[in-house]
């Protein structure tokens, strides 16, 4: 499939920015535009070395109008813009519910009425739920169980997408990725916290005991896989995006401390998540069959991210500065 013209929603954040950069140079002659809310995760400074190239329009997918704005002329439509923290869900499931659910309806509506020709939801293996006690990887065909309110509201967007594909005959593809890592990610998921606390001497908080497990993947392969779905998926189809890895919480504070040479004691264990899923795989066979190959095994992709992160001090510091993330630093953390 041939496109010209690319919305990209939540451009300004973690996967959003790297898949912008990964399609730039992919595809040199696309027009890119990005829509983004910029809510306290989306960071223009991801966006600052390619805005020469791309159209950024501010505003939110859930506004029709914005939504009709960006879509106008558009070919595709690539839809990243979320609340994506699962925490955070647990702290204010509205705002995921009208972002996640609401605005992905008014996306697909806009897409509709403005003639789209494919429209890509970026959900994610959450939907599946967890899979805690089994050496299950889950599969397209798998039922939905999502257990937190993030995971429901990002299931309930799928349910949408699908139904537009069917009762109006919109082309809809979605891909279900896994937990992902690499550079500008806002420092509220485990990796990036964890690398950043311990630059700051820090305790590294891990949930409970810290053996619940996650497939990290790369945000390059990611990408990758989100642009090859977008050219290759079936209509109507779901790809899984996995890295076919198996990590705890404790793993990955073991291998940033001893990256960064900081003591082991900094490993604090706390007061679990509710609800806390305790393992989450998939299995990307369907989409490595259309020629999905991953750049990135675990040890080398965290090497490299932690190395990003040392040579962004400014970056990072600037956004852990700000009042967001100091208020999720007091009001989950603090007593915990
Ligand atoms: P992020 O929180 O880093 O970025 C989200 C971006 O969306 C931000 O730029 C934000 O400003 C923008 N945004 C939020 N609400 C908006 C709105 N109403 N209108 C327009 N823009 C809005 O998220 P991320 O980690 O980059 O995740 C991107 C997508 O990938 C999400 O859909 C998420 O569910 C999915 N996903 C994430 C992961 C992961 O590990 N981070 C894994 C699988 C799937
Ligand atoms: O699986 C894909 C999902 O991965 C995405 O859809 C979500 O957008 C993304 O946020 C992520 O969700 P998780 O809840 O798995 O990611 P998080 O980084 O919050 O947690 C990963 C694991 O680390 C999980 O087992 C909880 C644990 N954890 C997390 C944090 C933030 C800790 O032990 N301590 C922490 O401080």
């Amino acid at each position: 499939m041939n496109f010209k013209r690319v919305v990209v929603t939540g451009g300004a954040g973690f996967i959003g920015a790297n898949y912008v950069h990964y399609a730039l140079s992919a595809h040199p002659d696309w027009q890119i535009v990005v829509l983004d809310k910029l809510t306290y995760a989306g960071n223009l400074e991801n966006l600052e070395s390619v805005m020469n190239r791309i159209e950024f329009i501010q505003g939110d997918i859930a506004n029709p109008v914005d939504a009709r704005k960006a879509l106008r002329g558009a070919d595709a439509v690539l839809n990243f813009a979320a609340e994506s923290h699962v925490d955070r869900s647990l702290l204010d499931p509205g705002a995921f519910v009208r972002t996640n659910v609401e605005g992905t309806l008014v996306l697909l509506e806009a897409a509709r009425q403005e003639g789209v020709k494919r429209f890509l939801q970026v959900s994610t293996d959450e939907v599946y739920g967890d899979l805690h006690g089994t050496d299950h990887h889950s599969l397209e065909t798998d039922p939905f169980r999502p257990r937190s309110p993030y995971s429901a509201s990002k299931a309930g967007a799928e349910h949408l997408v699908f139904a537009h594909g069917i009762s109006h005959g919109l082309d809809v593809v979605v891909t279900r990725g896994s937990n992902t890592y690499g550079p500008y990610q806002y420092p509220e998921k485990i990796i990036p916290l964890f690398i950043t606390n311990a630059l700051e001497d820090k305790p590294l908080p891990l949930y409970g005991d810290g053996s619940a497990v996650r497939d990290y993947m790369h945000a390059y392969d990611h990408a990758s896989g989100i642009d090859l779905v977008l050219h290759r998926g079936g209509s109507g189809e779901a790809y899984n995006l996995g890295a076919r890895e198996q990590i705890s919480g404790v793993q990955v504070a073991d291998a940033i401390l001893a990256a960064l040479g900081k003591p082991p004691s900094l490993k604090q264990f706390v007061t679990d998540r509710p609800g806390h899923d305790y393992r989450y795989s998939v299995d990307p066979a369907k989409a490595e069959a259309l020629g999905w190959v991953r750049r990135y095994a675990f040890s080398e992709g965290l090497s490299e991210t932690i190395r990003w992160y040392l040579q962004n001090r400014a970056w990072w510091q600037r956004v852990r500065a700000k009042k967001e993330h100091q208020s999720l630093m007091q009001t989950w953390y603090e007593g915990r």
